[in-house]
């Protein structure tokens, strides 16, 4: 979602800078973008419009301004249609300071008709150019102090903001401020950045400080300078940055997604590395250390996610309950946090996040903390504000995942939570030492049978072209093959915008059969399992409809290889794993189908990376 790169220090070309940042930061997903510049006549130039990041450089190349400070933004629109007006940077009604802003200012339409009775006049209908009239105005009567007057107006402000702001009566100073949404400060000798993410500052440094809520800062190419809303000095802490530029490039691949389904193998094996340990027939989850003795006495485990990490959610709802017979719920974090839920001091609760920045996620950890309950992430973006405020949790160490639709945090997610409950059963002595041991080999196992599916995909694909045409596609698993129905589902309309719904087997008899016609695609998940016969079952409901059945299955069943219209064959493996292996069929489909489209799968329409607003 939105993005934030800002940049001051002593090289002249501010400007090339900030286009290149709005470029790495396309992947968040934006429906316009722009940049600020302060020019060496201490005039602000601003560079935005409606569209893809190309459109605002336009102009910028053909004028050629040389500027050393400056501040660029993809919106994501919440307050005010995707134009060029409501595009940031947002000057402020004196034309002395411009904004740009990531998230939402709760009570701006009271502050707004304050302004409106001062005599101010709006010339966009965002949220954020009440923001910064409200600074304006709060600066005027403070003496000029901008510093101050930031901090007088923040402390009146309810909502998420990430902000950069460019002033030209100080035309030095970039001043950053953060509540809610992420806001990352890049340190190289006297440049500095500001962004919302660390994937436009790692190509020139490694060294950052990630802002706390309320925080403010003030940046100059000779220092820095944060402060709290207390007004009391912060000291920075220097981290430096892990992500490597290559991972956030294609790699030859023509998509982001299509690189990072294709990675799976290493993706998986990274998650594993350090915690599955084969030669010592052991596994170790060590992010979790100090809460194990509390998992294992939880009278119950609560998991909340959104999305696709709902589903991961899902399946390790089947896992836990089946190997540690504690009880598990999965909530979405939209729902959990406004519903007042009931939480006690010995229940635990997983957070499973690829971002680490959903807003309805990050909101319930912080419910789940002042209900005084255990909080632990699974998260992937390293120093990601779930991350951060989890009592403890497992990195998925997946590494940058930059297609919209998600695909390796999601195997990644689900051999966390596998490894999360093997060791967990066998600590409550419910899976035994052999079977452990077992089971430690299979999962060590997965990366080379994920690459034997992904082999496949020249077969995937044709059977894409069957479908790329139809309008509507079921999909149906039972067990814990339920969720990865509607994983399916989801990659399917996320970037095709086929219409898929994702059900368990044996429902759709009860209202969904209703949408089958001649030739309509069900895809059937059905592996071997306790419940296979019962799937067989299904199939021949839905072929006596006509419908187009296209299965996962994972032997040479000669009956069911007849009955079916076309299926794709994985490798057997222990159905309780099983997930992680059918659905990359699945997430191959998808992407050879919104190709077939010609869609463009990174930045599926109306969608965002990672959703910072509830
Ligand atoms: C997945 O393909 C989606 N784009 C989306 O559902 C995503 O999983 C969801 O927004 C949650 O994101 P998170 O894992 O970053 O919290
Ligand atoms: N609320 C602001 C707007 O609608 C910021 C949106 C964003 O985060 O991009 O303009």
């Amino acid at each position: 979602m939105c993005g934030i790169i800002a940049y001051v220090g002593n090289k002249s070309n501010a400007g090339k800078i900030l286009f290149e940042g709005l470029h790495t930061l396309e992947y968040r997903g934006y429906d316009s973008s722009g940049i600020a510049l302060i020019n060496e006549k201490n005039n602000i130039k601003i560079y935005k419009k409606k569209g893809i990041v190309k459109l605002a450089k336009k102009k910028f190349l053909k004028e050629k301004i040389s500027s050393k400070i400056g501040i660029g933004h993809t919106r994501w629109a919440t307050h005010g249609e995707p134009n060029n007006k409501n595009s940031h940077p947002i000057l402020s009604y004196s034309k002395n300071f411009a904004i740009v802003h990531n998230g939402i200012i709760e009570n701006y339409s009271i502050l707004k008709k304050i302004l409106e009775e001062k005599g101010y006049k709006f010339r966009t209908d965002t949220d954020t150019e009440v923001l910064i009239n409200f600074i304006e105005e709060i600066n005027k009567k403070s003496k000029f102090d901008f510093e101050n007057s930031l901090n007088t107006a923040l402390r009146q402000i309810r909502g998420a903001f990430a902000i950069a702001i460019i002033n030209k009566k100080i035309p030095n100073y970039l001043y950053g401020a953060r509540r809610g949404s992420p806001l990352v400060v890049g340190i190289s000798e006297n440049n500095f950045f500001l962004a919302s993410d660390a994937s436009p500052i790692v190509k020139h440094t490694n060294d950052v400080i990630y802002l706390k809520d309320n925080e403010i800062v003030k940046i100059s190419s000779e220092n820095l300078k944060i402060t709290n809303l207390k007004k009391e000095k912060i000291n920075p802490e220097v981290k430096k940055i892990e992500l490597k530029i290559e991972e956030i490039e294609k790699g030859g691949y023509d998509s982001f997604m299509l690189k990072e389904i294709m990675e799976q193998p290493k993706s998986i094996k990274r998650s594993m590395l350090g915690r599955i340990n084969v030669n010592k027939k052991n596994l170790f989850i060590n992010g979790i250390n100090d809460y194990v003795k509390k998992l294992l006495n939880a009278k119950r485990i609560i998991i909340v996610g959104c999305g696709t990490s709902w589903h991961a959610g899902l399946v390790a709802e089947y896992f836990f309950e089946k190997y540690t017979r504690i009880p598990v719920e999965v909530e979405y974090g939209s729902e959990f946090r406004y519903r007042n839920p009931i939480l006690n001091s010995d229940d635990v609760v997983f957070f499973i996040s690829q971002s680490g920045e959903t807003a309805d996620t990050l909101e319930s950890v912080k419910i789940t903390k002042k209900k005084g309950a255990t909080a632990l992430g699974i998260v992937n973006n390293v120093g990601s504000s779930i991350a951060r405020i989890t009592d403890e949790g497992c990195y998925l160490h997946a590494g940058p995942e930059i297609g919209v639709a998600s695909t390796k945090a999601f195997t990644s997610q689900l051999i966390i939570l596998f490894m999360i409950g093997v060791r967990l059963s066998n600590r409550l002595n419910i899976i035994k030492q052999k079977k452990y041991v077992e089971m430690i080999y299979q999962l060590n196992n997965i990366p080379k049978l994920v690459e034997e599916i992904l082999e496949q995909r020249n077969k995937i694909k044709n059977i894409a072209k069957i479908i790329y045409k139809k309008n509507s596609c079921l999909f149906m698993g039972r067990g814990t093959n339920f969720p990865v129905g509607l994983e399916g589902a989801l990659k399917l309309k996320e970037i095709s915008y086929i219409h898929a719904e994702g059900y368990p087997a044996a429902e759709l008899k009860h209202g969904p059969i209703a949408l089958l016609e001649k030739g309509t695609p069900v895809i059937v998940i059905c592996t071997r399992s306790d419940e296979y016969e019962k799937t067989i079952a299904n199939i021949e409901e839905v072929k006596a409809r006509k419908a187009m059945v296209i299965a996962i299955l994972d032997s040479k069943n000669k009956h069911v290889s007849e009955m079916v219209d076309y299926s794709i064959v994985v490798p057997q493996i222990k159905n309780d794993f099983s997930p992680i292996l059918n659905i990359i069929p699945l997430q191959l489909l998808a992407y050879y189908v919104a190709k077939y489209k010609g869609l463009d799968v990174d930045k599926p329409r109306n969608l965002a990376k990672s959703v910072t607003v509830e």
